[in-house]
């Protein structure tokens, strides 16, 4: 069976059972402080679990795309040198939000793998809760009754809270579970040591693959658990170990989710892959065709590498797959960007995204790889540098400050670092190293530390938003909480129907004020900002009011607000115009939307020309003119707004309802504010057209009040150029001074000439004479040209001459020195002027007949000159 035929036949199955099956959610999490990626298949559910949304359906399947890699859940330095762990992985699950409970759960998992599967009993364990004292929670007898219906009652294993309780965080829903473990190993072995002593031991061949969570219990946050009002399935099956389990393989690696980029590895690096979980290649190449999956996937949801947050984590997973093959399979040119074709071949039909956007994937990933390439053979020399150095002082320890340098602020792997210097038989400071990594880790805790504290609540009225329609309303503080972060003591606060939008889609959070309803006299609380989290709309003040529970007034700042909608209306005109001027394959990739500008960033593959800029913006411009209506779909089903054209991003998670703005034929999916209709906008000015990253391009414009201000600015500027050339017509008066400044030029070269030519006469009459030599020293604030034609005429003119010039024109001192042909055998312009220069500090050269250097120090051009004037009692 291959792996695409397995996945099928589980979503299969539970939609014959009435499950909804829906599609993965984005890899990448938007609006959760406490998880960048998803980590499970209920990461998406995670709402309707805690009751803050109702699930479209009481049963739900899929397949989702995981991330373990930050957090909680961490893997990364486990793969590569293991045969089953990965970055990215697929969940498979089945959900019951208060419908079906244990005995179903159970039982299709049975039915699943023995019969449609056909799994043989005998390899199978399963594991139930033991129960936990100090919990006062019971063993899971339940489900130890529904399992012995299907399998002998010796392979019902009890397990512990740490394996069999599970907890989706510190709080929150969650259960005792029952996990489905799958003994892989030979008959032979199999009879030597059975498999039930090897359950959840780590052993590679015994491995669970199903995990079933009866979720019946919430945490509270003071660490309590109280019932839920209803009792809840959450199942996840690693994909890839299900794979290996059918394919009858010894390592995930092995089975057809891997082999193909393998294969491609084994061909673009010449080296072959022999399985081993020791040998270096080996596990390189799993690195590879591991990390290169996390990334695309990641890039295909819009996460690009970057130097914070998710992105960061992704550039590292990428750099660490550069970093391996660099080292074990001497690939020292990119060639990762090569495997996303072979990824796109095998999974795109069932991941569309990775077909649409298989270009951007590859480019972004080419240039990542370059350019870390390049860091590493810079990394080099410096390691090679420091190497010497500390071998030239007769230390054999890599001093810690040193190599942490390189890995902080050079990029460069502290592991290749260590590999090269073990080589030439050093080793580094490995205690000073893990001290400067922690001082780095408490730096940045710092920089980020908040303490946030409970929430206090005050009433149980729904939390609305009502910013769409209202900028100030009459609002509730349904809840608080204090937090502090290094910028002191604040409030977060949740108001009941709160006008205050919050920070999304780009778009910056709203600031305003709050007051008491009844006193318009009172101080007004200011809203610093407003964020969402999950599903809570937050605003931050410094302060609480003096009576939280009042009815208190809210007023959004409209001019900010007015300048932002404008900002983010013209976001959806522009992303409309350059796919009309660049061509389709153009896909918003970010933006900020903020009442001082708007930066939008959008996949294309080379610089916009001029003539590109202008006719956007003018398309733009004349949608403005238009004056169209905003048209606000507030929540149609997501297929209809697709149906209708609506512009949907990758990685963004839409529900069944959408909200869709149109303004004429720009229609997008998008929760932002916007204004009524586009001439609000009043203009659209493109400021700068630049590579955001491979691949992307962004643009920075401003419209409404600052376009505005950018026009008056210019008109100003105009203005005062015009009063200073006293003209009206600036363009005219311009070249006039240009043309004038020519004839000024001309003018003053023929005269710097004529008294160069004065000069020289003069000069001629100023040598010295001794032994039929003739010497003259002269200081002069000529420039180095005047002093060089000089120079060039009196060596000429003058036989048997030597010419010393020392000028000081523009604060550096400068030495210039000529000697006549007949001299040159006996006194070498280079070798003199290198004596002389040692006076200024400076250096220089030239030919034996004229040479110049220029120095430091002013200062010691007296030194040169009476130096100079002994040259002739000594030779050269
Ligand atoms: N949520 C459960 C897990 O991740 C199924 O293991």
């Amino acid at each position: 069976m291959t792996s695409q035929q397995i996945r099928q036949q589980f979503l299969d199955f539970f939609k014959s059972r009435q499950h909804l099956i829906v599609p993965s959610a984005p890899i990448v999490l938007k609006d959760d402080p406490t998880l960048m990626f998803s980590n499970s298949g209920m990461t998406q559910f995670k709402d309707y679990f805690l009751g803050y949304k109702k699930p479209k359906a009481p049963r739900i399947a899929d397949t989702q795309k995981c991330l373990r890699v930050s957090g909680k859940h961490n893997d990364l330095d486990d793969v590569g040198r293991d045969t089953y762990h990965h970055t990215m992985f697929e969940m498979l699950g089945n959900w019951s939000f208060g419908d079906y409970f244990k005995k179903e759960a159970i039982g299709w998992a049975w039915e699943l793998l023995t019969e449609v599967y056909g799994i043989p009993k005998e390899n199978l364990y399963v594991t139930i809760f033991e129960g936990d004292e100090k919990e006062k929670l019971e063993r899971d007898t339940e489900a130890y009754n529904h399992w012995k219906e299907h399998i002998a009652e010796d392979r019902i294993i009890n397990g512990n809270k740490k394996d069999n309780f599970w907890e989706m965080g510190a709080s929150g829903p969650c259960g005792p579970c029952s996990e489905i473990h799958v003994d892989l190993r030979s008959d032979d072995e199999k009879k030597r040591t059975p498999g039930v002593g090897l359950i959840n031991q780590d052993h590679p061949q015994v491995v669970e693959i199903w995990n079933l969570v009866f979720m019946q219990y919430n945490r509270k946050a003071d660490g309590t658990l109280e019932n839920l009002p209803s009792r809840h399935i959450d199942t996840g099956m690693g994909f890839e170990r299900l794979c290996m389990a059918l394919q009858g393989k010894e390592s995930n690696y092995d089975t057809d989710v891997f082999t193909p980029l393998i294969k491609k590895v084994e061909s673009l690096s010449g080296k072959q892959y022999t399985g081993k979980l020791e040998d270096e290649k080996d596990i390189a190449i799993r690195v590879v065709v591991d990390h290169i999956r996390a990334v695309s996937f990641a890039i295909a949801d819009g996460q690009l590498p970057s130097n914070n947050g998710a992105g960061y984590v992704i550039r590292r997973i990428l750099r660490r797959a550069i970093s391996y093959a660099y080292r074990f399979l001497a690939m020292k040119e990119a060639f990762l960007f090569e495997l996303v074709a072979v990824l796109k071949e095998q999974m795109g039909s069932f991941f569309p995204e990775l077909v649409k956007q298989q270009r951007l994937i590859t480019e972004v990933i080419r240039e990542e790889e370059n350019s870390f390439l390049k860091t590493i053979e810079t990394g080099l020399i410096r390691v090679e540098k420091l190497i010497q150095q500390t071998i030239s002082e007769n230390r054999k320890i890599l001093p810690s400050e040193e190599v942490f340098e390189l890995y902080d602020t050079y990029g460069f792997p502290d592991d290749l670092t260590r590999i090269i210097a073990e080589e030439k038989g050093l080793t580094i400071d490995e205690a000073g190293f893990e001290a400067e990594m922690q001082k780095q880790k408490q730096r940045s805790k710092k920089d980020s530390a908040a303490k946030v504290y409970d929430w206090t609540l005050l009433r149980e009225t729904p939390e609305t938003f009502v910013g769409y329609d209202k900028t100030e309303n009459q609002v509730h503080i349904t809840r608080y909480r204090k937090v502090e972060n290094k910028d002191g003591e604040f409030y977060q606060i949740v108001l009941d129907a709160t006008p205050f939008y919050p920070e999304g889609g780009g778009q910056v959070g709203d600031r305003g004020f709050l007051r008491p309803d009844n006193d318009e006299n009172a101080p007004a609380i200011e809203i610093l900002d407003t964020k969402k989290e999950n599903n809570l709309i937050i605003s931050l003040v410094k302060e609480l009011p003096a009576d939280p529970n009042a009815m208190l007034y809210a007023q959004v700042d409209v001019v900010t607000r007015r300048n932002t909608q404008a900002n983010h209306s013209v976001t959806h005109l522009l992303h409309e115009a350059l796919r009309e001027v660049l061509g389709k394959h153009v896909e918003q990739k970010g933006s900020y939307v903020g009442p001082d500008y708007m930066r939008f960033d959008f996949s294309h593959f080379s610089k916009m020309t001029e003539e590109e800029l202008k006719l956007v913006e003018e398309k733009v411009n004349e949608k403005i003119r238009e004056s169209l209506p905003l048209q606000e779909f507030r929540s149609i089903p997501v297929q209809e707004a697709l149906d209708k054209g609506a512009m949907a991003l990758f990685g963004e998670k839409y529900g069944d309802q959408v909200r869709m703005i149109q303004f004429g034929s720009s229609r997008e999916l998008c929760g932002g504010t916007h204004v009524k209709n586009t001439s609000e906008i009043g203009h659209f000015k493109i400021l700068s057209e630049n590579s955001a990253a491979a691949g992307i391009r962004r643009i920075e414009a401003v419209s409404a009040d600052k376009a505005n201000e950018y026009f008056q600015n210019l008109e100003q500027q105009l203005h005062e150029i015009s009063q200073l050339l006293k003209s009206k017509d600036v363009l005219k008066s311009v070249q006039k001074l240009l043309d004038e400044n020519i004839t000024l030029k001309a003018e003053m070269d023929t005269l710097k000439k004529e008294k160069a030519k004065e000069e020289i006469q003069h000069w001629k009459n100023g040598y010295q004479e001794k032994d039929g030599k003739k010497l003259l020293v002269k200081k002069t604030s000529l420039d180095a040209g005047s002093v060089k034609d000089i120079v060039f005429q009196l060596k000429k003119e003058v036989p048997s001459s030597i010419t010393v010039i020392l000028s000081d024109a523009g604060d550096k001192p400068m030495i210039t020195v000529g000697v006549s042909a007949d001299l040159e055998k006996d006194y070498q312009a280079g070798a003199v002027v290198k004596e002389l220069a040692r006076e200024i500090q400076g250096g220089g050269g030239g030919n034996p007949g004229f040479a110049t250097a220029g120095g430091k120090n002013l200062a010691g051009l007296e030194n040169a000159f009476q130096k100079a004037l002994q040259l002739l009692n000594t030779k050269n």
